[in-house]
């Protein structure tokens, strides 16, 4: 049986930590979920590092099922998480609940969607239908970055407080977790004190209950945007691009395929074959 989000929920009264990373295609999903990782996020930043927009607003709701069942092909231990992408949610709560449900049948235990008070109403009417929600305060990429770009979230005393009440009341309205993105570390440690629900950072320094990371930037594969935040474990792109030119070298050589690679007919089959064709 998988992780499920009380275990999640627990792992902060217990004062374990908490590894997120996010999840989009099966091959990589396997190995995070072979790894021990807590939560497999299927994040709305897929849009970025598998298909290449500019940012995550372009992504759909079908995308993010078809992640979203690749990577439920792929776990056997972890929980998975996916994001309701940008206006799958925000303009009736009848579209919240029937997108969060495409996301659960897909594969999904639970879903995250991005606001604040804002939308606790919202995310209280998922959860009493039975559907988990993480919330996501601090920078919220689908909105943040149309009117501000990415910018900390909480280094005055009002916007911090904000951030704080936020915290409280995604709580109140049910959620099992809060995604908090690019707030000074700080106010993380206060609002990490004040919930008790598992607060998952990123960009917002160690006080969190776990962190999440895209996994692109962890392995150092997507290099269009390097934020400080997300330390690089290797450097997955220089090896990619060595082992592709050498691919074209061998190619180009005859070095690839070697006698290892390719299949033989019996000798004698052979010569009936050259008997026939007369060569
Ligand atoms: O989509 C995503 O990758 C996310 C993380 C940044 C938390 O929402």
């Amino acid at each position: 049986m998988h992780k499920t989000v009380q275990d999640i929920i627990n792992m902060k009264k217990e004062k374990k930590k908490i590894s997120v990373i996010t999840s989009y295609d099966y091959t990589l999903a396997s190995l995070c979920d072979k790894a021990g990782i807590d939560i497999l996020l299927v994040g709305d930043s897929a849009g970025m590092v598998m298909l290449g927009y500019e940012n995550t607003i372009s992504v759909t709701m079908d995308q993010m099922c078809i992640f979203t069942e690749s990577v439920n092909r792929a776990r056997k231990n972890s929980l998975i998480v996916s994001d309701l992408p940008f206006m799958s949610y925000q303009v009736s709560i009848e579209d919240a609940i029937n997108n969060s449900g495409k996301l659960i049948k897909a594969g999904a235990d639970a879903v995250k969607l991005e606001g604040g008070a804002v939308m606790a109403e919202t995310i209280n009417e998922i959860v009493n239908i039975g559907i988990p929600v993480m919330g996501h305060i601090g920078l919220q990429p689908q909105t943040t970055v149309l009117s501000q770009g990415y910018k900390v979230q909480g280094k005055t005393k009002d916007t911090a407080m904000r951030l704080i009440e936020d915290a409280k009341e995604l709580e109140d309205a049910g959620v099992f977790s809060i995604a908090l993105e690019m707030v000074s570390h700080e106010v993380t440690q206060i609002i990490s004190e004040t919930v008790n629900v598992p607060i998952i950072g990123i960009g917002s320094g160690v006080k969190c209950d776990g962190q999440v990371l895209v996994v692109q930037d962890l392995l150092g594969m997507y290099n269009k945007i390097k934020p400080k935040f997300a330390k690089r474990y290797m450097n997955l792109a220089e090896d990619i691009e060595k082992s592709l030119a050498d691919y074209k070298k061998d190619v180009e050589s005859s070095v690839f395929p070697a006698k290892e690679h390719w299949f033989s007919m019996k000798e004698e089959e052979l010569e009936k074959l050259r008997e026939e064709i007369g060569s």
